[in-house]
């Protein structure tokens, strides 16, 4: 026990699950025998499996559970889908699948991708004349970076990926000796990060040691990293009908429809703060499917935001237009994604995933993806521009609060039936439920 810093310890990784876990219960519970209960009641009861999932990460004590749902009905390219998404949020699946419904009725999405491009960066500092390592960098060793890097790109090469471009930027304005060597790469069906890294490690490793050799100033390696900001690797997913064609039941009047749904998308597209939470929904979709599919959602968060603020102001992600009777409505996104690879090969789940997308190419996903995300804004905007989110929010997030007061299946009959006519709040669940309980 440490006395001045209580709470913490060393050689903590070195502890077994089962010493971690009496460390937790010690250090932080009052009832262990319930803390303990909860950590193993998650844990899989098939040891292998469980095993797998303790090794995917450090430190594991037990699982986080996300739901896994799907979204039938997506036509993409006349291709049919089932969509896997892992996801939290009631409402989400409901809307891409009313939104994939409504879609499927009026010719589906289209999708393309644009761009495949994904980029890395040395970043390294050089206190010598700047000419001469242009000139160096681009006669000398610019081959040579190829040559060291060969028995990493082999076998990308032979499937016709591997390193696209290495360039000298020079950033010297910007920081003071501050240089890039900036690659491009081909990944295919990989999202890529560690063939990147690894390319850029040794793109380092020769530069330093060659610089050492034939250069006169100082040369030093700062990093070594690719970059999450993708904006060529692009997809664009669409969908389009002529106005009249939207009246559905939700939808009387098509062209008010069509003209308040545009108006809600430049409203995004001008102020930030709506496009935040307009962009917000259409990740609802994206992460969804990403994470589902064993991809990195952080990574798709952050570059699609980066994109998102590329022209110097934060934007709407989707654009819509009413032109000659025709409405149409789509977006564009960077997304690097890979379906070979990383936990693809490693997560059951994943893998049920991919083969429920009939084992698609990471060109395949960033369709899908995309076409998740188009799905998710559609829905959300049809119903903000509309009834409103709350009404359908609140009947879904019904189920979540009976639960959180551990409802019975009775009681939970009763009170759905219940708020079919009348409106959800917590309030009047909490009220209801002490109601039928008195
Ligand atoms: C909620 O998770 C997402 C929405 O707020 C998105 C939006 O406002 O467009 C409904």
């Amino acid at each position: 026990m440490n006395t001045t810093m209580p709470n913490t310890i060393s050689g903590f990784s070195k502890l077994s699950k089962s010493e971690k876990i009496e460390w937790l219960l010690d250090t932080y519970f009052t009832n262990k025998d319930n803390a303990r209960q909860l950590i193993q009641n998650y844990w899989n009861t098939d040891k292998k499996l469980q095993k797998l999932h303790d090794e995917f990460i450090e430190n594991t004590i037990t699982n986080y559970y996300l739901p896994l749902g799907v979204a039938p009905n997506f036509r993409i390219n006349d291709t049919f889908y089932t969509i896997p998404m892992a996801i939290e949020e009631s409402s989400v699946i409901a809307a891409a699948s009313k939104a994939a419904k409504f879609w499927l009725e009026r010719g589906g999405f289209k999708a393309e991708v644009i761009s495949t491009e994904k980029i890395g960066q040395v970043h390294f500092t050089y206190d010598g004349d700047n000419e001469d390592l242009k000139l160096y960098i681009d006669t000398v060793i610019k081959q040579k970076f190829f040559e060291d890097t060969q028995s990493i790109t082999k076998s990308m090469q032979n499937r016709g990926g591997g390193i696209l471009n290495i360039e000298l930027k020079d950033k010297t304005k910007e920081l003071e000796n501050y240089y890039q060597l900036h690659a491009t790469f081909e990944t295919l069906d990989a999202m890529g990060a560690n063939f990147i890294n690894s390319c850029l490690e040794q793109f380092a490793q020769t530069l330093k040691s060659e610089a050492e050799k034939s250069l006169e100033g100082n040369l030093d390696i700062i990093m070594s990293i690719l970059s999450n900001y993708v904006p060529q690797c692009l997809v664009r997913a669409e969908v389009s009908c002529k106005v009249e064609d939207l009246k559905s039941k939700d939808i009387p009047n098509p062209e008010d429809f069509a003209q308040k749904f545009k108006q809600a998308v430049t409203i995004a597209e001008i102020e930030p703060y709506r496009a935040v939470t307009h962009n917000k929904g259409i990740m609802n979709g994206i992460d969804a499917v990403v994470l589902a599919t064993g991809n990195d959602f952080r990574a798709v968060e952050a570059g699609v935001h980066a994109y998102a603020a590329k022209d110097g102001s934060y934007t709407s992600l989707t654009h819509c237009s009413v032109d000659d009777g025709i409405f149409k409505f789509w977006i564009e996104i960077p997304l690097a994604l890979g379906t070979v690879g990383g936990l693809t090969n490693l997560h059951p789940l994943v893998k049920l995933s991919l083969e429920m997308l009939q084992k698609p190419t990471a060109k395949d996903l960033m369709k899908i993806v995309a076409v998740a995300g188009l799905a998710q804004n559609f829905g959300a905007v049809k119903s903000l521009t509309t009834t409103g989110i709350q009404e359908g929010h609140m009947k879904m997030h019904l189920m979540n609060i009976l639960n959180q007061f551990e409802a019975t299946d009775k009681e939970k009959v009763t009170l759905v039936e219940h708020f079919k006519t009348n409106v959800v709040t917590h309030s009047a669940v909490v009220e209801a439920l002490k109601n039928i309980r008195e």
